[in-house]
Parts: structure tokens; sequence; C-alpha cells
């Protein structure tokens, strides 16, 4: 007998990766949500068809205490990821009012509706802007926390909570600390979009991308299912509860090399534009995956030039 879970976000770039994996490779009930502010119904619409029997979606925006905590409770969900966020870092510059309420008090609302339900565990989505520009390399669990951004904040605060869900009143929570994720059903038509969507969108159009800043800037980009499958780790494995787990593959790219790798996917020969570099943006970010390899056993990761080629 499968299991009743919750995706949260789910109509999002990760949240609807997460969805068809659970669909296609477990037995569990899927109950989704979404607010629709970020997430696009064309990523879980075939679901609602194919999978009719156990694929439950429901728009809910996760500020909405009564009707997520109904949600909840009406379904018997005891297993719940929580990806639902405003996920852009420039957004949470220009609007922390905002992101503070989605980011921060819609995961306090989840975790308190899992508690007021009887939910058994939430896996959460952080991030590593909670690291900020702090200058060690690479970040692992225990690397200091200093936000540049109300994102970064956000998600520090919310671990907090995680913490005492976990300590206080018995959720079993874990937090996966994610480094920059991409893949194929990013959106890109934003300027709040990640940098590898936008770069492949307009590279793929035959534009020219901006780069911000001299491009010397560097992520840790980790494919989006390798993500997914970290997520369903967390979910699975004993003993975690309370954990933070940074969720990145240990190898740095530069922005430029970004768009040098793109640019000769599509054949593209002109240079990029550069402008100044953006406010609250991080310098460098890099992942020290050890605890990810040990606790969650992911081994084999997909690599950068790979993971391009599938978008
Ligand atoms: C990203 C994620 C955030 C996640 C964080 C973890 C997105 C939108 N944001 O933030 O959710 O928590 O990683 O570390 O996926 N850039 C350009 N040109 C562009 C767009 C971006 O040069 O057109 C540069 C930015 O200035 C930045 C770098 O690319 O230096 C990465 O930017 P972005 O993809 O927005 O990601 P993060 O800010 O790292």
């Amino acid at each position: 007998m499968g299991k009743n879970i919750l995706i949260t976000g789910a109509a999002g770039f990760i949240g609807s990766h997460l969805v068809k994996e659970m669909l296609h490779f477990s037995e569990d009930t899927v109950y989704a949500l979404d607010d629709m502010s970020g997430g696009c119904l064309e990523n879980i619409e075939e679901f609602s068809e194919t999978f009719s029997d156990r694929f439950i979606f429901q728009k809910i925006d996760i500020c909405d205490y009564e009707r997520l905590y109904a949600f909840i409770a009406e379904n018997a969900i005891t297993h719940i990821y929580h990806l639902a966020a405003i996920v852009s870092v420039q957004e949470s510059m220009a609007d922390p009012l905002r992101t503070g309420r989605v980011n921060l008090q819609g995961t306090l609302n989840l975790l308190e509706a899992a508690r007021q339900a009887g939910a058994k565990r939430v896996v959460f989505s952080s991030s590593a802007a909670i690291y900020g520009d702090e200058k060690s390399m690479p970040k692992n669990e225990n690397s200091p926390e200093k936000p540049v951004s109300p994102y970064g904040y956000e998600k520090m605060m919310a671990e907090r909570y995680l913490k005492l869900y976990s300590s206080t009143y018995g959720v079993e929570t874990v937090a996966l600390r994610y480094f920059n994720v991409y893949g194929p059903g990013q959106r890109a038509d934003s300027e709040y979009s990640g940098v590898i969507s936008i770069f492949d969108t307009m590279l793929r159009q035959g534009k020219t991308p901006t780069i911000y800043g001299d491009g010397t800037q560097y992520r840790d980009f980790v494919y989006v299912q390798d993500v997914v499958k970290a997520n369903i780790a967390a979910m699975n494995t004993d003993d975690i509860s309370g954990e933070v787990i940074c969720i990145g593959t240990g190898r740095k790219t530069t922005v430029n090399d970004i768009f040098a790798t793109i640019a000769k996917k599509y054949g593209h020969t002109q240079p990029p534009k550069y402008e100044p570099a953006r406010k609250g943006d991080v310098y460098g970010s890099l992942c020290d995956n050890g605890k990810m390899r040990k606790l969650l056993g992911l081994q084999e990761l997909v690599n950068f030039e790979q993971g391009v080629m599938k978008i």
C-alpha cells in the first residue's frame, strides 16, 4: 500500500519533476498543491488524466492556513515535500514583504498544519543562499550562515522552524540546502529566472544574453533529477530527523563558463553583453556534498555538460 504524500509547489520546476517520479516509480497517492504564482499548469496537467486515481491537484496558497490544514487533514497525508516558495533572490530584494509571507510564514503554516494533522515527516527545500557572501569554500552544513538577501534570511529562518518542530513537537523534518538547480522545465520568461534557463532560451533563439558583473562569479549547478533523488532519499531514510543536508555536486561553474558551454551547444559565436553586478548577488557558491553522499547515498551525479544537453 502506498502512502498519502503531499507535494507543495507541485506545478513548479522541481516540484513537477518530483510529482512525475513519484507517480511513475512509487505506489503513493500524490496530493499536489500550488498557488500558480510561479508554477505552470502544463507541467502537471497530463498527470490528472494518466494518473487520475492517485494524483489530486488543488490550487491552494500556503499562506491560506485554513485551506492548507484542511487539505492535509482531510486526506490523511503523512509525508510532505515542501517546495512551494518564491525562488528568486532578486524578487526578494524587490519585494521582501511578499517573499517573507510565502517563504517564511508559509513554511510555518505548513509545519503547523502538519503538526495539527499528525503528519509524520516534512522534507523542506532550503537554499545555499543562506551562506551569503561568506568566503570560505566549499560550504558544508556547519559553514557560517550570513545571508545577504531577504530570500536567504527567509530560508535560514524557515530551517530554524524545522529544527524546532522536530525537537519540540516531534514532527520529523529534513532540510535540503540546494545549490543552483537546473534542468528541463525551468522557466526562462522573467528577469527573475535562473541563469541557465535564460541563457539556454536566448541562445537557442540566437539572442545575446547579459552577464551581470564580469562573469567570474561561480555556482555549483546540480541537475534537477539528482535533486528529486535527494528528496526521495531524505523522505525514506531513517534517523535523520532534524538534519540539514547540502545538495550540490562539488564542482564550480562560472557564469562565463555557462555562456561558453551553451553558446557551443547552439553554435552561437557572438560574445555576451556585460552589465554591472546585481545587488544581493553572491560571488561564489560551492558545495561540500560529503553528508549528502553519506546519509542519502547519492553517488553518481549528472555532470554539467551532460545536464546542459538535456535541457
Ligand atoms: C539561485 C536560485 C535560488 C537558489 C540559489 C541557491 C533561481 C532563479 N534562483 O539563485 O532559488 O536558492 O540559487 O544558491 O534559480 N546572471 C546573469 N545573467 C542573467 C541571469 C543571472 O549574469 O541573465 C547571473 C547572476 O547575476 C548570478 C548568477 O548568474 O551571479 C546566478 O544567478 P541566478 O540563476 O539568478 O541564481 P542565484 O542568484 O544564485
